[in-house]
């Protein structure tokens, strides 16, 4: 069945305002149903958690029910389900608990093509503990992450291997799995941050060979929070800082304060939502959330290879990357025009996609480009259609004549 995409548009609110959204990488629109189960939230009697009052165990159930829901999401157990404020706070944590075990001479592995929030916890984690840290390069060429590289990175000195599923600068997927098993064999643990890859596709915790896996529901129409996911009994092999009366279970003994019970029960809704995606699915919510992402990822594909195309048709834009697995974003610049030229004349014209480095750091940073303001960034999510790339083209070639125009 064809991707509807006009009920699928109609599922958010805010795009009736007219602007076309290019930068789901940098956050997504929020579904209705997700603004409804936060206000019913907030609007229902309210307390902290506690078996006494109703109130209380809403607020007990809220925080189940959000395990639940990401451990559909991401093929995980709910009971191994860390929840939090985002997903830069949860690395963090787990950087820190980790850390205090290394030993100077252990290892960690990071990427260059990572988002920052998966490089800088474990590099400053590596120094506090006088580890050393091994860096694995993408090809500036096509911006893989070869997977091979790790056979030479990984010793049985390396403790953690830290790899993105998606890049948020240029789309590349590496081959997440196979680093995995050369991580393993060498007895290491494996972090990859699910951020950007997520939402545009079925995920599975154990297929990745992850053994932790963090996502943040912004990024997938729901509000400003984060998971992350390992089996349970790893995490109860380990032991973070933390407050002397708070919980000392798993996975509650890894989440500092009081939650925010109203965005978990959107949360809930937006993992529910996501499920709706494929109205033809059936089945256990795993089921029906798998099915749900595939059509939208068949959907954002078509309209990705449409931008592509259409970047590539024009001389005066060049394109970072040309990755073969990848997520429906790219990077590129515009002949005449900074990056944060480009970005504010697209959104003068109601076009938002963002500038500059999106903390990927390294990658920008490797290319050259970061000191030069970096790159105009597109992401296709499951509500843009092709008129949108074809507004967005329109709105380039609007701004190339102009520079023309201005160079005579
Ligand atoms: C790939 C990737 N990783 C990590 C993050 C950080 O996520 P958070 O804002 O939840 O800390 C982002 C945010 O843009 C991202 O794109």
């Amino acid at each position: 069945m064809p991707f509807d995409i006009a009920r699928t548009r109609a599922a958010y609110p805010a795009l009736t305002e007219g602007f076309a959204h290019f930068d789901g990488a940098g956050g997504t629109q929020t579904a209705r149903p997700v603004i409804e189960a936060v206000s019913a939230a907030m609007t229902a009697a309210t307390g902290n958690r506690s078996t006494a009052f109703v109130p209380g165990r809403r607020s007990l159930d809220v925080v189940a029910a959000a395990r639940a829901a990401v451990g559909d999401l991401l093929g995980a157990e709910p009971g191994g389900v860390v929840l939090g404020p985002s997903a830069t706070a949860l690395t963090y944590t787990l950087a820190r608990t980790l850390g205090a075990g290394w030993r100077p001479g252990d290892e960690v592995v990071v990427s260059r093509l990572d988002h920052d929030a998966n490089v800088r916890p474990w590099v400053q984690a590596a120094e506090a503990a006088g580890a050393t840290v091994r860096w694995a390069e993408f090809d500036p060429a096509t911006g893989e992450l070869p997977a091979g590289q790790y056979a030479d990175l990984v010793t049985e000195r390396t403790r953690l291997v830290a790899v993105t599923a998606g890049s948020n600068a240029i789309g590349t997927a590496p081959d997440v799995a196979s680093i995995a098993k050369t991580a393993h064999a060498a007895g290491a643990l494996v972090c990859v941050d699910g951020v950007h890859a997520v939402p545009h596709g079925p995920t599975d915790l154990a297929s990745l060979g992850a053994d932790f896996l963090v996502t943040s529901a912004y990024k997938w129409s729901g509000p400003h929070l984060a998971a992350m996911a390992a089996d349970p009994a790893r995490w109860a092999s380990l032991r973070p800082a933390k407050l002397l009366p708070s919980s000392d279970a798993v996975p509650d003994r890894f989440e500092y304060g009081t939650p925010s019970f109203p965005l978990l029960a959107g949360v809930v809704a937006a993992v529910d939502h996501l499920a709706t995606l494929d109205p033809t699915a059936t089945g256990s919510r795993r089921d029906r959330v798998r099915a749900g992402l595939a059509a939208a990822q068949a959907h954002e594909e078509a309209v990705f290879e449409r931008l592509l195309a259409g970047l590539a048709a024009r001389p005066f834009v060049t394109v970072y990357g040309s990755p073969a697995r990848r997520c429906p974003t790219v990077s590129f610049r515009v002949a005449g025009s900074t990056p944060a030229e480009t970005a504010a004349a697209l959104g003068a014209a109601g076009v938002c996609l963002s500038s500059g480095d999106y903390y990927a750091y390294e990658y920008f940073r490797t290319m050259g480009l970061r000191d030069s303001g970096g790159a105009v960034r597109a992401s296709v999510y499951h509500y843009n259609t092709v008129e949108e790339v074809d507004r967005l083209l329109a709105e380039l070639d609007r701004l190339a004549a102009a520079g023309e125009r201005m160079a005579r």
